[in-house]
């Protein structure tokens, strides 16, 4: 079994979405939709990746910065695929590329019954802070979406 942790392009977007679909504590919206995924990938180049096993996506991450801190999203790993170290690799090579930019902090979202999410996360250095909340507004934008 040959495990490849590759730049995440255009190209894996519907094995991608495919397996966030699937995968329970992966939440979804127009955020994920193609163009919005687009967007998102030119504008931090590099930063996001697929793993593939014997050429087949496995795992994914996505990964971006606002110039002071980084944030992930959608750490999936097939659950054929999981206990490997599979996302632990993908997060380092995320790290990696905030790391090559200056970037000394990453932050993430999951969901608080995503029990499996936060061992692994906690498993591997991160820290549940229970002294922030999140806030969200929804934006009108010019298309009539909002993400
Ligand atoms: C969370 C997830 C990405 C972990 O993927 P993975 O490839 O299995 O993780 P790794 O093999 O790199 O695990 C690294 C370490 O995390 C911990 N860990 C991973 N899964 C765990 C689990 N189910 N229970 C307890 N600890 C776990 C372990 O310490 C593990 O090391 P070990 O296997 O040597 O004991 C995967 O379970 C998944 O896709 N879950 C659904 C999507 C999701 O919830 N993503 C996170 C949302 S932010």
């Amino acid at each position: 079994m040959k495990t490849e942790i590759i730049e995440f392009t255009m190209n894996y977007y519907e094995d991608a979405i495919s397996l966030w679909q699937e995968t329970p504590g992966v939440g979804l919206s127009s955020a994920d939709e193609p163009d919005a995924i687009r967007f998102y990938l030119e504008r931090n180049p590099g930063m996001s990746f697929v793993a593939l096993v014997d050429g087949r996506l496995v795992g994914t991450i996505l990964c971006g910065h606002d110039g002071r801190r980084g944030y992930i999203h959608h750490v999936t790993v097939h659950p054929n695929y999981r206990r490997q170290g599979i996302a632990r690799q993908l997060v380092d090579h995320a790290l990696a590329a905030l790391k090559e930019i200056g970037i000394s902090k990453c932050h993430l979202f999951i969901f608080g019954e995503n029990e499996t999410g936060i061992a692994f996360w906690q498993a591997t250095g991160w820290q549940l802070r229970q002294d922030i909340h999140i806030m969200s507004r929804f934006i009108e934008v010019d298309d009539g979406s909002s993400c």
